[in-house]
């Protein structure tokens, strides 16, 4: 019988720039998913590669005097050794500027066409090259692009439509009919709010750009970039050449890995162009959360982009990727740093996973001569928690909650740690000999344990759970159901090398050192090779500030500050109170946030109910007459009045505001 398929695929990621930790989170995360999906036994095939047209990429060509290709193959390597550093398993790596995505493009954009979704017509609006996006001017916030605050330019130009309003109400069907499509399920709200509102037909080809593929038919045109982009998911998989076993097997995807910013190109563009196409939609899309630096958005031109270079050099691929897992909740934002860092590496690792194996075995080496124990144990306690914590993991680990799969891995540890207290083999060895029975009991609990932890961090770890089988004495090291049941352990065999997991990192050197490089280095993070691709020209120097400097703050300053749209759900006033007012707000989070106002005395409480409002959302939580209130709200005060800051037009709880 054909085994069930699972198609997983990462974002292709831009060449404009070299991979920062947000890009390998996505890529990360996929590989874990497919290596755990492989020892479930499903047909997976893992998909990655490189966004490489569009105007964002050709101005970063012309900015370093070079071809977009010739940068874009400088970057694409970059990516091939990173990827290979982190033991990423693609089965294949595409580059949307190959001949066979060129051809699948093309195959997307006839279907469309033959079911008469696509017209000419003339198109202006405001564009952002950074988003490669356009937005009516209703949603520019500060006139920059409401997104990432990028720079927008007027752009008027003949253009090719997609009919996309045509497809709002099968969308909506096709969302409350498959309400696992958008995961989480607070991004799901989102995008059906999104639609709701209405969808506007798309502009999805460029005259005035040439770096793209060119029309079918009309090559004065390029092919928008995003249809261009998400195209890739099954031109990778020969759609549109004449070898199309892969996409037969494979489409739809199981899973699109993607980042909450890119969610709308997923969940409104991409299901609209496959519904027109004819074609199956996917199964589902993951839109995971972002990653900020000590607190704050990682962004080049705050100069706090985490590259992982130094990291990788340092502590090894192992440890980036746990961290990465183990720090975020899957779905929400998570802040890197490097004490964060370090500490969860000493405490986790070198101390946790690390200690737990190198004790154990270094009992087995002392007492049974370097072979694991002679007697297996049926009955025990350590067996018993050991069954909890992989049905856990497994769970955990279908849900992608990959946070608590890896806790419950730590709980065996440390129930091991426990167990080795409690019977002290030590006592047993001297009481009874080596050749006690007992003893050989007793420590092939623990290393089984081990062993079973090891193959649970495997799609995490893969290079430290090889070494920690290896030392265990496992030669099988398939990674499969049969490798989680217990006894798997060998008896009699002899043991692995020896050699630490994870050697303690010295915080005080590291940070000692990280200074030294801040000074040397042109940016914070970036380690030498990120300068490897061509240098762009130094920015022209900004114009003399006005205001006394004492006054002033910089934009990171202003950027700690975490700025979002609410909408008001539930409203009170608070009891004895005549100015405070009790909110839950929706802040986009998966549950709401309670706020308490002082402004009672010009609002009342159903007036609040289904009100925009701006709020500070990473101020510290503050009781006001007793409850508590976890963010703040924005109001223009005159004469001690409130008046409430809003939006001008609806956009998502959660939207950020800069
Ligand atoms: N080229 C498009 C994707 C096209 S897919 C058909 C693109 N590329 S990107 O390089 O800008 O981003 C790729 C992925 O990296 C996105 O999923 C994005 O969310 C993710 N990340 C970029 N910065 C990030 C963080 N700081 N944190 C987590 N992920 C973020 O968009």
């Amino acid at each position: 019988m054909a085994r069930e398929t699972f198609y997983i695929t990462t974002p292709i990621y831009y060449v404009n720039d070299l991979p920062h930790i947000g890009h390998i989170y996505t890529t990360v995360v996929a590989d874990t998913i497919a290596r755990y999906k492989r020892m479930r036994g499903l047909d997976v095939r893992f998909l990655t590669g490189t966004d490489e047209h569009g105007q964002k990429m050709d101005r970063s060509a012309k900015q370093r005097g070079v071809s977009p290709k010739d940068l874009a193959d400088q970057v694409v390597s970059r990516y091939h050794e990173l990827w290979k550093h982190l033991e990423i398993t693609n089965d294949d790596f595409i580059r949307t500027t190959e001949k066979r995505h060129h051809d699948g493009v093309h195959a997307v954009i006839d279907r469309m066409q033959t079911k008469g979704d696509i017209y000419k017509g003339s198109y202006g609006g405001w564009y952002c090259a950074g988003c490669e996006a356009f937005y009516p001017e209703t949603q520019l916030v500060d006139g920059k692009c409401p997104d990432q605050g990028h720079p927008v330019e007027w752009l008027q130009e003949e253009s090719y439509f997609f009919r996309l309003s045509a497809y709002q109400d099968r969308l909506l069907a096709f969302y409350r009919e498959h309400p696992e499509f958008i995961r989480p399920e607070s991004r799901y709200n989102e995008v059906v709010r999104f639609v709701e509102m209405g969808l506007k037909d798309l502009s999805i080809s460029r005259v005035s750009l040439k770096w793209g593929i060119p029309w079918p038919g009309d090559p004065e045109h390029v092919v928008y970039v995003w249809l261009d982009a998400l195209s890739n998911y099954v031109s990778a998989l020969g759609f549109g050449s004449r070898k199309t076993a892969l996409y037969d097997r494979y489409w739809p995807a199981a899973l699109h890995l993607v980042g909450k910013d890119i969610l709308r190109f997923h969940c409104v563009y991409w299901p609209a162009f496959l519904m027109s196409a004819g074609l199956p939609l996917p199964r589902q899309v993951f839109g995971h959360g972002w990653w900020l630096r000590d607190e704050r958005k990682m962004s080049k031109s705050l100069g706090n982009v985490v590259r992982p270079d130094a990291l990788l050099e340092r502590f090894g691929p192992d440890a980036l990727r746990y961290f990465l897992l183990r720090e975020m909740t899957f779905g929400q934002d998570a802040s890197f740093s490097d004490e964060g860092f370090l500490g969860r590496y000493n405490a986790d690792l070198a101390n946790g996973l690390g200690n737990a194996s190198a004790r154990v075995l270094a009992m087995a080496r002392r007492y049974f001569e370097g072979r694991t124990p002679t007697e297996r144990c049926e009955d025990n306690a350590i067996r018993a928690k050991a069954a909890e914590v992989v049905g856990r993991w497994r769970d955990a680990m279908d849900a992608f909650e990959f946070q608590r799969a890896l806790e419950a891995v730590w709980e065996l540890l440390t129930a091991v740690d426990g167990y080795v207290n409690e019977k002290a083999p030590w006592g047993i060895a001297k009481a009874e000999g080596a050749s006690s029975p007992r003893l050989h009991r007793v420590l092939y609990n623990c290393l089984e344990a081990l062993r079973l932890a090891a193959v649970m961090v495997s799609p995490v770890m893969p290079a430290m759970a090889g070494r920690l089988l290896a030392q265990l004495g496992v030669a099988d090291q398939r990674l499969d159901d049969q490798a989680l049941a217990w006894g798997g352990l060998p008896t009699g065999q002899p043991l692995g090398g020896e050699g630490v997991l994870f050697p303690r990192a010295d915080v005080e050197a590291f940070f000692g050192e990280a200074k030294v490089d801040e000074n040397t280095k042109p940016q914070t993070g970036a380690p030498a090779p990120a300068e490897a691709i061509a240098p762009a020209p130094a920015p022209a120097p900004a114009p003399v500030a006005q205001p006394a400097e004492a006054d002033q703050i910089g934009i990171e300053e202003f950027a700690r500050v975490k700025l979002v749209v609410g909408k008001i759900r539930a409203a009170e006033r608070v009891p004895k109170s005549k100015k405070l007012i009790r909110m839950d707000v929706d802040l986009g989070e998966p549950t709401l946030r309670q706020i308490v106002g002082g402004i009672g005395g010009r609002y009342e409480p159903e007036q609040l109910v289904g009100r925009q409002i701006v709020v500070v959302a990473n101020l510290k939580p503050a009781t006001l007459m007793g409850v508590e209130s976890r963010g703040m709200l924005l109001a223009a005060s005159l004469d001690g009045a409130p008046f409430l800051l809003g939006v001008d037009a609806e956009v998502p709880p959660g939207t950020g505001v800069k």
